[in-house]
């Protein structure tokens, strides 16, 4: 068998659309205040696709940024994975970005798991990448981006969702590092919270009678919008953040010689969904608020699967750091992190 190579971020990429939605704009659309949203969000702006942006567009622009940023060939790409919830059609969207990008033959396929699909996406291709390289000593590339589209499936006139959400993509090539490796990464899903933040199944028009074939009408049976009991989606938010991010240590503390602890980490990705559980979250972990990444929120909302590498270009060349998490919480209850070495 091979020795094991080191797995890590190769290039990075993404996409934000042009059109802002302010506070300002929400205070005329709903009954809210700029006053409300900045104190139990932190959010004062997000992005909002127009007419000539989509799920696709963004997907592709923030692929192309992160091959370029790689330097790679895309045919040496032999894997792509795209945590997404709201391309909610066939073919999957990684089909779509793999015929745009022209790379032959990968395995191209989505992962739903909330807001935590891009972690999903990433554990998906190092583990595949590890398993070529183990199996069959092959060295390749994969691609993997968490996007959104949120607004498709928010209602602009409910108050306690709409003021949260915003769209956007990221994407990072993945492949053969000298420094800067994935250590590890954790991945559950607490299914018996799925009902607490859902979107219905409102592309399914069952049939009334299946003798008949007759249908009922869509717009009377269901609610084409996600719902979501926030205040207990809060509590168990940063409950699971903080317990995967120690899992995630102890995961790479069982199968390594080098003992990490909470103390060793020097910067934190927790998913954007709301300035207080991010705060919570790196309080948690007793990490000083310059440690943990807060200026996606702010800026961009809840961009779902897409907020963590968003938040990668953000940073880009702004501070030091070793060893970094990832952390993120969404729909199923589906949750994890990912321990990253820098690039040195
Ligand atoms: N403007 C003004 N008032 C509002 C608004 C608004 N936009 N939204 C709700 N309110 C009102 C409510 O109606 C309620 O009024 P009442 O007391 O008269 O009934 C009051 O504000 C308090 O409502 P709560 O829901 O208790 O407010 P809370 O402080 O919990 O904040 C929030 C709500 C922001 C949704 C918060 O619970 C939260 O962020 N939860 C986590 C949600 C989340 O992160 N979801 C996504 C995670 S997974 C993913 O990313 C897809």
């Amino acid at each position: 068998m091979p020795e094991r190579i080191k797995i890590g971020y190769v290039g990075l990429g993404r996409y934000l659309p042009e059109n802002i939605l302010t506070n300002a704009r929400l205070e005329q659309m709903v009954d809210t205040s700029d006053e409300w949203i900045i104190q139990r969000t932190g959010i004062r702006t997000r992005c909002i696709m127009g007419p000539d942006e989509s799920l696709e567009s963004m997907a592709v622009a923030a692929a192309r940024q992160a091959v370029d940023n790689a330097g790679i060939d895309v045919r040496d790409i032999s894997v792509i994975r795209i945590g997404v919830n709201t391309h909610m059609r066939f073919p999957s969207l990684s089909a779509l970005v793999q015929e745009a990008l022209g790379i032959p033959d990968a395995s191209a396929a989505d992962v739903s798991a909330g807001c935590a699909s891009f972690i999903f996406s990433v554990e998906d291709v190092f583990n595949r990448l590890n398993f070529e390289w183990m199996a069959y000593g092959r060295k390749s590339y994969g691609l993997a981006i968490g996007i959104e589209g949120m607004s498709i499936v928010t209602d602009y006139h409910d108050r306690s969702t709409c003021v949260l959400f915003g769209d956007g993509a990221g994407a990072a090539v993945i492949g053969p590092v000298e420094s800067g490796e994935i250590m590890a990464i954790y991945t559950r899903t607490q299914g018996k919270y799925a009902e607490l933040l859902l979107l219905d199944k409102f592309m399914h028009v069952p049939l009334s009678d299946p003798q008949e074939m007759s249908f009922q009408r869509l717009d009377s049976t269901n609610y084409p919008y996600l719902s979501m009991e926030g205040p207990k989606v809060f509590v168990v938010a940063v409950r699971t953040m903080v317990s995967d991010v120690r899992t995630v240590i102890g995961k790479y503390n069982r199968a390594n010689d080098e003992r990490l602890t909470e103390a060793d980490i020097d910067y934190v990705y927790p998913h954007q969904a709301n300035l207080r559980i991010v705060t919570a979250v790196g309080e948690a972990l007793k990490l000083p608020p310059e440690q943990v990444y807060s200026d996606g929120v702010k800026n961009y909302g809840n961009t779902s699967a897409a907020s963590i590498p968003i938040g990668y270009i953000d940073n880009l060349g702004k501070h030091q750091s070793n060893t970094e998490v990832d952390v993120a919480f969404g729909a199923g209850f589906a949750s994890g992190a990912i321990l990253r070495k820098v690039a040195g």
